[in-house]
């Protein structure tokens, strides 16, 4: 049995969530990730047959059952997770009655996995029927992005145009938008619940004064699809309180678009 703390998905949670903390995306326990894995790879790593102990999901997710997935710890810092990976992260397996995980590894000083497991393995469900390569599901805090859900109209249409404009990249990276949730309780059914709808549609969903989920086949496309919205954000912040002399316009969105192959949401421009 090869050691755990070798496995490419162990390196690249610590990775990844020592990245977001120095971005200052995940202050504190804020932010967390679940990444689905492939059953024969965490095998060459664990005895698959021996269940630490089982923790209830507190709902169902029968497309999950046998599934494999290593996810956040709740209450655990990103900044910690690269320095004690086995206790601040953990590996779990949906079992046959699709409500208990079942872990495999991690948690060890008795704690379980993030407080918003229901939005991410409703996600993973959602994301799974459009793309079955998808992989990733992340939540994190960036600060221009949540500072823009203050200040900005929260409308689909609108916030995903806005970000279109602040610069020529925003088009071409996520054409399919950005899902919007009014302010909701986090760490509920019911969010994960409307976090999954709209993943069925978006690969980027907002959460009004929280924060900001996003869906990848790998980290790099996940990390990617928040780095450039929140990248926009910025621009947005730095600049809606100036004159604004120079916008990309719909039909140069319209230009973008086509010259790089990407499928948009053409109701989203006035043409
Ligand atoms: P957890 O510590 O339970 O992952 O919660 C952090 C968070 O960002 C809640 O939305
Ligand atoms: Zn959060």
């Amino acid at each position: 049995m090869k050691n755990i703390l070798d496995a490419p998905f162990v390196k690249e949670m610590c990775a990844t969530t020592a990245n977001m903390y120095r971005l200052g995306w995940d202050e504190r326990n804020g932010g967390n990730i679940s990444c689905l894995l492939d059953e024969k790879e965490v095998g060459e790593y664990l005895d698959l047959e021996n269940v630490i102990r089982t923790i209830p999901t507190g709902f169902e997710a029968k497309e999950l059952i046998g599934k494999i997935f290593i996810v956040t710890g709740t209450g655990k810092y990103f900044k910690n997770v690269e320095h004690d990976p086995e206790n601040n992260l953990g590996i779990i397996r949906i079992a046959n009655d699709g409500t208990t995980a079942e872990l495999l590894w991690g948690y060890s000083d008795g704690g379980r996995f993030t407080s918003e497991l229901p939005a991410h393995l409703m996600s993973h469900i959602s994301r799974l029927s459009v793309n079955p390569e998808n992989r990733i599901i992340m939540h994190c805090h960036p600060d221009y992005t949540l500072a823009m859900t203050q200040v900005h109209k929260m409308d689909e249409r609108e916030i995903t145009r806005t970000l279109w404009k602040q610069m020529t990249e925003s088009i071409v990276v996520f054409p399919d938008g950005l899902g919007v949730l009014p302010w909701m309780v986090c760490g509920t059914n019911k969010i994960g619940v409307a976090t999954a709808e709209k993943m069925k549609k978006f690969r980027l969903v907002i959460w009004t004064l929280h924060g900001i989920y996003g869906a990848g086949k790998d980290f790099d496309e996940t990390v990617g699809l928040i780095e450039t919205v929140e990248k926009a954000a910025k621009m947005y912040m730095l600049t809606a309180h100036l004159p604004r002399l120079n916008t990309i316009e719909d039909s140069e969105l319209k230009d973008l678009a086509e010259a790089f192959g990407v499928d948009y949401r053409k109701d989203y421009l006035d043409l």
